[in-house]
């Protein structure tokens, strides 16, 4: 039967035969999946594996700077790669969900591909796709519709030349977490909630603006520090804070306002494919909401989306 301990020997070793003495580059997205992949590969090859951690500058409030901390404290050679400027350019007037995607893409492998430059003689190309990304990128790109393109899947252009490896591309979530979990990856890391390739790009509808960007990185940083607080964290599969392309009517003091509305979303999951929202306390989302529109500048409305998925998917774009 499949054990976290059975499978880590055995990749290792596999890992050990396959690339040996050559060098990897690996792409790492503050995420559980590229991280074990990457902790799994540092154990079979050591120094030859060179991690790349790309800011695209849609990520949570101070994620990059975190995040880049904790991978260096676990031994990871990593580079951190502040991109967030070029990727707003990118992005600029942009407002289709798709368009977004794609910019942010063409970004990512431009950006990555002059990393990867600057290391010498590598050969293989190392992701943290998982089973579902594999069977996702089927049937979602299948011949009929195209619902949402995962970037993150199939690997990088031809020009780049390099041999693909994926040592979770047979496991499922959970089993990621637990191979994570016997190569010693602090819980708090592998207990972080998916959170898409695009970012907040895709939770900002329309197009995006640094200062959009500022505010909804705030209002997600109350949302998910107060799931934290409350401890409802672990017993929600994934949420976020959506910008929404509208400005509502609001009072404050005697003034007029007319600013953001935000809405949050929480839902409980098994794999992505459908999904329920969280009933989540009505405590919770008063003093949450309360909270959003004190604190942050251009807010002043607050919803919370009641729909589960189908009809409604995860994410709104
Ligand atoms: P949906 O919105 O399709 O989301 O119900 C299902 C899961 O996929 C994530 N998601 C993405 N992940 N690139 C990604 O890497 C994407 O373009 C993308 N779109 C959605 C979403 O966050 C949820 O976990």
């Amino acid at each position: 039967s499949w054990t976290p301990a059975a499978f880590v020997d055995t990749t290792v070793e596999e890992l050990k035969q396959k690339v040996g003495a050559d060098k990897v580059v690996l792409g790492l997205s503050g995420g559980v999946d590229s991280t074990v992949a990457a902790v799994l590969l540092h154990k079979a090859i050591g120094k030859n594996l060179y991690c790349i951690f790309v800011n695209n500058g849609l990520l949570r409030k101070d994620e990059f700077e975190s995040v880049l901390d904790q991978y260096k404290d676990m031994g990871l050679n990593v580079k951190g790669v502040d991109a967030s400027a070029r990727f707003l350019k990118a992005l600029k007037d942009e407002a289709d969900p798709e368009a977004k995607r794609k910019a942010i893409g063409k970004t990512f492998i431009e950006v990555f591909d002059d990393e990867a430059h600057e290391i010498t003689d590598v050969t293989y190309l190392a992701q943290g796709t998982i089973y579902p990304d594999v069977i996702e990128s089927v049937s979602v790109n299948g011949p009929s519709v195209t619902i949402k393109s995962h970037h993150n899947v199939g690997g990088l252009p031809d020009f780049m030349k390099l041999k693909i490896v994926e040592p979770l591309r047979m496991l499922f979530k959970d089993e990621v977490r637990r191979v994570g979990a016997e190569l010693g990856i602090d819980k708090t890391l592998l207990g972080r909630h998916p959170f898409p390739g695009p970012g907040l790009a895709i939770r900002i509808l329309g197009d995006i603006t640094a200062e959009k960007v500022r505010i909804l990185q705030e209002v997600d940083a109350i949302f998910i520090n107060g799931l934290r607080e409350w401890g409802l964290y672990d017993k929600v599969w994934q949420a976020g804070a959506i910008l929404l392309p509208v400005n509502s009517v609001g009072v404050m003091g005697d003034e007029r306002t007319y600013e953001k509305v935000v809405a949050l979303r929480a839902v409980e999951s098994t794999d992505g494919m459908t999904a329920d929202w969280v009933n989540l306390p009505y405590e919770f989302l008063q003093k949450t909401s309360n909270a959003i529109i004190n604190r942050v500048k251009g807010v002043n409305r607050v919803v919370y989306d009641i729909s589960s998925k189908p009809p409604a998917t995860i994410e709104w774009e």
